[in-house]
């Protein structure tokens, strides 16, 4: 069965997805389309996949292509973004061949002994932001220690000035705000991320040539070395991938320890599990992710028709897989609504992707999250919500909370 004309629930996409309910639980919804519609057009024009089964499968499928520049639409959605043609697109956007060559190229500084050997800096960078906090009063979790951690280790990774780090955070709320689909998108957040787009890229072209001709041993100088010895990526590919880096270095993760704290403030007796025992912190950083997964959505183009159970999509029509959904569906994981930090089968989610595009950053990301929620409790018994959590409206493909107050008494509240 081919649909072309969407059944009432994705008839209602668009003015769904851009309200504030939405953007507040858009699990209910989520739930909606496993159950009634778990492959569909909708009415932007876009196919939804939300089983966990099917987006796994679409996730590790070479026929669904990453190059978005196949859609005509999307040409417009990278030029309104500030993103010349000329230029190569990032990792993330590329099919084989170009695909394993530039990943190799940029994915062994994030293999687990790497990451291993920066745990110092991270746990340096923890330290830093925890202990800058105020004995008592309110906090905001968002710009007071979820950026600033993630932002100080990606920020040495590449060498960049502390009086920099600032340009990242800036950046990176405009491409987060512009990463759904352009319908979902207002002229002023579009702009805003072709402008950012600009100056990272003016940025960052500095940087290079600065390491061209005095390397410093970071990261960007290793890959001008690794460029000059393999050739392996040109310099304009490795322009355009340590901007994408610099962002997707910390973007998702700033959201990870937003997302998740928020959770357990939500369940007092999940967070007091955690502070009894921190050595469940490993698998509690999983079950977060699956939980309210910061990146929402993987987004493909068929290449030839593909089939979802009885539903066929015809060739050459974008998709997104839909990895928050498929991580509350409950084929998948027993009452999916439930957090539980212990939960068995929680690293079975989905909120990294999986197959070749999989995130180069998971194992980083986790090591961040879990050192910074583990610094957090230890030393802010106290810590309670102090105001509504605000997030980005609207937001399907990302999770990202803009403001989470806090209050961070040293000494434990009374109520929660
Ligand atoms: C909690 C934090 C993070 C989350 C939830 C996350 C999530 C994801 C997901 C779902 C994908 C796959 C997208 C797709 O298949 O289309 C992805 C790709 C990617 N991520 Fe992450 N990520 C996070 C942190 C990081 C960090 C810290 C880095 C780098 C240091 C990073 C670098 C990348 C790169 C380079 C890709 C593209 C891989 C490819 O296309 O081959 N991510 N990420």
């Amino acid at each position: 069965m081919t649909t072309s004309s969407p059944p009432g629930i994705a008839a209602d996409f668009l003015a769904t997805v851009t309200g504030a309910a939405y953007a507040d639980d858009p699990y209910p919804f989520l739930r909606r389309l496993r159950d009634e519609a778990p492959a569909v057009r909708t009415n932007a024009g876009i196919w939804l996949v939300s089983r966990y089964d099917d987006v796994r499968a679409g996730l590790r499928d070479p026929r669904l292509s990453c190059d978005l520049g196949r859609l005509t639409a999307y040409d417009e959605y990278f030029r309104t973004r500030g993103i010349d043609a000329r230029f190569p697109l990032p990792l993330n956007a590329l099919d084989a061949p170009d695909h394993p060559r530039i990943r190799s190229a940029m994915s062994h500084e994030f293999v687990p002994q790497a990451v291993d050997a920066m745990r110092p800096a991270i746990d340096a960078a923890v330290a830093e932001v925890v202990g800058a906090l105020p004995d008592r009063g309110e906090i905001d979790l968002v710009a007071d220690v979820a950026y600033p951690v993630p932002i100080a280790v990606i920020g040495r990774l590449f060498g960049l000035p502390r009086a920099d780090w600032p340009l990242l955070e800036r950046w990176s709320r405009a491409f987060g705000a512009a990463s759904d689909p352009d319908a979902l998108l207002s002229d002023a957040q579009r702009d805003a991320a072709a402008e950012a787009t600009r100056e990272a890229g003016d940025y960052f072209g500095r940087l290079l040539t600065r390491r061209r001709r005095e390397p410093t041993g970071d990261l960007m100088s290793r890959w001008l070395a690794a460029h000059r010895a393999e050739r392996t990526m040109t310099l304009a590919e490795l322009l355009v991938n340590g901007v994408f880096l610099l962002i997707v270095g910390h973007h998702n993760t700033v959201s990870l320890i937003g997302n998740g704290m928020l959770a357990l403030l939500r369940h007092p007796e999940q967070l007091d599990r955690l502070r009894v025992d921190p050595a469940l912190m490993t698998g509690a950083v999983d079950e977060l992710l699956r939980y309210d997964s910061p990146v929402q959505t993987a987004t493909r183009v068929t290449t030839g028709e593909h089939r979802v159970g009885d539903v066929t999509i015809p060739a050459g029509q974008p998709v997104m897989l839909l990895v928050g959904s498929a991580n509350r569906d409950e084929r998948a994981f027993p009452d999916p609504d439930r957090l539980d930090v212990d939960r068995p089968g929680a690293n079975r989610n989905l909120g990294f992707g999986r197959g070749a595009h999989a995130c180069v950053g998971g194992y980083l990301a986790r090591l961040e999250t879990a050192a910074t929620l583990t610094a957090l409790l230890r030393a802010r018994p106290g810590l309670a919500l102090a105001g509504a959590p605000r997030r980005a409206v609207p937001s399907f493909s990302l999770r990202a909370l803009t403001a989470l107050p806090l209050r961070v008494d040293r000494a434990p509240h009374s109520s929660r």
